[in-house]
C-alpha cells in the first residue's frame, strides 16, 4: 500500500510529464506541488514557470528553473497544484497552505489547470476542511463579524476563526490575515463563494469552482485521471 507522500509524489510526476517545451507554467502551494516543483526540473525543459507563492518560487529557483512575475505574461498554458479537498465535479477547496489568493490568480490566469492530490483529498461534499478566507489585515475583526452575517445569509451558523502559529497571525504572501472557517458541510458552494466576496475586507476565500479542468488522483493502482 502506498503512503500518503508516495501517493503525493506519484501524482505530481504525472503531473510533471503534461509540460512541453516553450510552455509557461503556473507552479501550485503545498507538498504535493512541491513534488511536481521537483519532477519537472528533473525533465530540464525550456520552460519558463508563474510561481503561486514565494515558497514554491524559492524551491523552484533553488532547482534551476526560470520563474517570472505573473504580471510579465498575458496568458500561462497549464498550471498544477494541490488541495485541500477536491468536490463533486473538481470543486475545491484550497488555501491550506495560506496561498489561496496568489493561487487564485494564477489559475484565472491559465489556460487549463490541473489539480493533483493523495486519494485521501476526495470527499463527496465539501467542508469537513475548514475553509481559508484571506482577509486584509486592517479592521479583520471587523470583517470577521461581517463574514458570520454571510454566513448567516447561507443558512451557516459559522464563526471563523483567525490563523495563528508561532504566537501571532499568519501572514500570506499578499500581507493578509487569513480566518478558517470549520463548516462541516457547504451544500451549496457557489452561495457561499458570492456571500463571502461581498464582504469588504475579504480578499478571496478557498472554493476554487469551475477552475480546475482536470485532477490527477494517486491511487493504490495507479493514477486517475478525472475531469468535471
Ligand atoms: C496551499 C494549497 C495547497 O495546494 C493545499 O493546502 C494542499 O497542500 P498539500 O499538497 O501539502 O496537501 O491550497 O494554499
Amino acid at each position: 500500500m502506498m503512503g500518503v507522500e508516495e501517493q503525493k509524489r506519484a501524482a505530481g510526476e504525472a503531473a510533471a510529464a503534461l509540460v512541453a517545451a516553450h510552455m509557461t507554467v503556473g507552479l501550485g502551494t503545498g507538498s504535493t506541488a512541491a513534488w511536481f516543483v521537483k519532477a519537472l526540473a528533473v525533465r530540464a525543459l525550456d520552460i519558463r514557470c508563474v510561481s503561486t507563492s514565494k515558497a514554491t518560487a524559492d524551491l523552484a529557483v533553488s532547482l534551476g528553473m526560470t520563474v517570472i512575475e505573473l504580471d510579465a505574461v498575458s496568458v500561462i498554458d497549464l498550471t498544477i497544484d494541490g488541495a485541500d479537498e477536491i468536490g463533486p465535479g473538481l470543486s475545491l477547496i484550497k488555501g491550506g497552505g495560506a496561498a489561496l489568493l496568489r493561487e487564485k490568480l494564477v489559475w484565472e490566469a491559465s489556460r487549463r489547470c490541473v489539480v493533483i492530490a493523495d486519494a485521501g483529498k476526495r470527499v463527496p461534499r465539501l467542508g469537513a476542511f475548514p475553509l481559508p478566507i484571506e482577509v486584509v489585515a486592517f479592521g479583520h475583526t471587523s470583517t470577521a463579524r461581517r463574514i458570520c452575517d454571510a454566513f448567516a445569509e447561507c443558512d451557516m451558523g459559522i464563526a471563523p476563526r483567525l490563523r495563528i502559529r508561532d504566537g501571532g497571525p499568519v501572514i500570506t504572501d499578499g500581507g493578509n490575515y487569513i480566518y478558517d472557517a470549520a463548516c462541516g458541510a457547504i451544500l451549496d458552494p457557489a452561495l457561499l463563494a458570492d456571500a463571502l466576496k461581498s464582504v469588504t475586507g475579504v480578499v478571496d476565500h478557498g472554493l476554487f469552482l469551475d477552475l480546475a479542468d482536470a485532477a490527477l488522483i494517486a491511487t493504490d493502482s495507479g493514477v486517475e485521471h478525472l475531469t468535471p
